[in-house]
């Protein structure tokens, strides 16, 4: 089973990707993440995102192809998988079906966290992330037990680089101009289901829980 969360940078994605992926036994794949880690390390993926990421300009098609389809091939992904933030180009999402569909697979159901601009701004300004485990909190709404530590590995929390409010307008930018679009694909493959992510963490979870079955499948609950 293959499920995408889409949305507006603040919407939840991480947050309820995680949640999903913990429920159904499948791993959580965020393609943020994964170039955050590189960055990290240095490597020549890093350095190559960095310059998108510090912009807040999305990374390039054959970039993001090319990471997302090294994953499909390992044995931990064979069951299924929970993608946070990928495919977020119309171009990604149709590479993406035909790299499925050369493997037997498609995405199942495509999860569209709906925000308010102002409601994300205030809550990435609010967030602070651990860069050694990738554990996300927010000072308002999911404060970590132990101030500025982080509450699954002890890290130090701090605000990500790119959770200043001109990289927030400008990743806003990108979305509206880039994947919004992308939103019509999943739309006439009749795969999206829009969800209202501007309510409290746990009432957006129960929305999603019952919206797909404990295998993964499109559950009753689910109306497009
Ligand atoms: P990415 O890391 O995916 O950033 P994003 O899309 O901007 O999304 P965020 O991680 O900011 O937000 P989220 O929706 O996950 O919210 P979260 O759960 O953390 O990508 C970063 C960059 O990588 C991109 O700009 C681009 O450069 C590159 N990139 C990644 N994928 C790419 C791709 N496919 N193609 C090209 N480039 C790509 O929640 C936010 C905060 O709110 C947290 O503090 C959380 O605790 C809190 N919160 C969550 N839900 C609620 C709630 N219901 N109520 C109150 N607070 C809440």
């Amino acid at each position: 089973m293959i499920v995408v969360f889409l949305g507006p940078p603040g919407a939840g994605k991480g947050t309820q990707a995680k949640r999903l992926a913990a429920r159904l036994g499948l791993p959580h794949v965020s393609t943020g993440d994964l170039l955050r880690s590189a960055v990290e390390r240095g490597t020549p993926l890093g350095r190559e995102a960095a310059l998108y990421l510090d912009r807040g300009s999305l990374v390039p098609d054959e970039t993001m192809l090319g990471l997302v389809g090294e994953l499909l091939d390992r044995g931990d992904h064979a069951r299924g998988v929970v993608l946070d933030g990928f495919p977020r180009t119309t171009p990604q999402a149709e590479a993406f079906d035909r790299l499925l569909s050369a493997r037997g697979r498609a995405v199942g159901i495509v999860f569209l966290l709906d925000i308010t601009e102002e409601d994300a701004v205030r809550r990435l300004t609010a967030r602070v992330w651990c860069p050694k485990c990738g554990g996300v909190h927010n000072l308002v709404a999911d404060p970590s037990v132990v101030e500025g530590i982080c509450d699954s590995c002890g890290g130090p929390l701090e605000h990500r680089s790119d959770d200043v409010r001109h990289v927030i307008a400008a990743r806003f930018e990108e979305y509206r101009r880039l994947t919004q679009p992308t939103l019509q694909y999943y739309r006439a493959a009749g795969k999206l289901l829009t969800v209202d992510a501007g309510r409290p963490i746990d009432d957006v979870t129960a929305e999603i829980d019952a919206a797909v079955d404990d295998s993964g499948k499109p559950g009753q609950a689910a109306s497009r």
